[in-house]
């Protein structure tokens, strides 16, 4: 075997030796990344898919593919995942909703609602909100927003309303009468978890809700774009009049005016009681 052809056999053998080499260096790696997301906490995964979906004007809205997806996600989510543990009914300081004395109407505001920030950024806002019982988010909108809600623990009413479009508006007629429009209702129920994902979108779902605790409970919330008031996404409070209190002003089906109310713009409620904790799940790299 002559020098140079064997020369040619080691560089094949080099060459095949190196390929193999970089072959398994590569599925080595490959497999650490795999592992690295199969290991990584589920709200760091939930983060990633709102980083990769969301933009900040929120324009167009996420599509029903995304949502899907996020929903999908978000309804194995439980207490655990993001550093809560459930509180049970006699754990709560709270007094119940129904069979109240003077006391406990008095104790019903003295336990406030907790809001964890997990991640605020252009696009979204990821928090959660922790209800002691009886505690209420009143009735308030999330303009051109999409927002996903997951209740973690707990039980919890959320009455929503869509907006009548195109907008129906009554002016002020005296002081107690101020200007109203109609809305109509999306969502009147009692949430238990566990439970699927709520999601309400700009225009349909609900996009002006009020949340009132049944038993201490928490709600996961996903805002897409988040609210900024600069851009014209301010959260207003509302007061919701039934659809008599303003007679006939718009045209309705006979019998369909339990699904209808009038909603008044008000300042923030002074029974919205609220303070900021501290997230303690686990972190996000962002
Ligand atoms: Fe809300």
């Amino acid at each position: 075997m002559s020098l140079k052809f064997q020369n040619g056999i080691d560089k094949a053998r080099i060459f095949r030796f190196l390929q193999n080499t970089a072959l398994s260096t590569l599925c080595f790696h490959r497999r650490k990344v795999h592992m690295a997301r199969n290991n990584s906490p589920k709200v760091q995964v939930l983060y990633d898919l709102c980083k990769n979906n969301f933009t900040p004007s929120g324009t167009p809205p996420p599509s029903p593919q995304d949502v899907q997806k996020l929903s999908s996600l978000l309804d194995t989510f439980g207490p655990k995942d993001v550093g809560l543990k459930e509180e049970s009914p006699d754990d709560d300081q709270g007094l119940g909703i129904f069979g109240l004395n003077q006391q406990t109407r008095v104790d019903r505001w003295v336990q406030p609602i907790t809001y964890l920030d997990i991640h605020e950024c252009n696009s979204f806002t990821m928090c959660i909100f922790c209800f002691p019982t009886s505690s209420v988010i009143p009735l308030h909108d999330h303009p051109g927003m999409t927002v996903f809600s997951k209740l973690l623990y707990g039980s919890m009413h959320v009455k929503g309303y869509d907006w009548v479009e195109p907008a129906i508006i009554q002016d002020n007629k005296g002081l107690n009468y101020p200007r109203v429009r109609l809305a109509k209702l999306a969502v009147d129920k009692v949430l238990t978890a566990p439970c699927v994902t709520s999601v309400l979108h700009p225009k349909s779902g609900g996009n002006l809700h009020c949340f009132t605790a049944v038993t201490p409970c928490a709600v996961l919330d996903i805002l897409t774009p988040p609210y900024r008031e600069n851009l014209g996404r301010k959260c207003t409070y509302y007061k919701d009049h039934p659809y008599s209190t303003f007679g006939s002003g718009a045209q309705i089906d006979n019998g369909k005016e339990e699904e209808y109310a009038w909603l008044a713009e008000i300042g923030t409620p002074d029974e919205l009681y609220m303070h900021t904790g501290l997230y303690t799940g686990p972190a996000i790299q962002a």
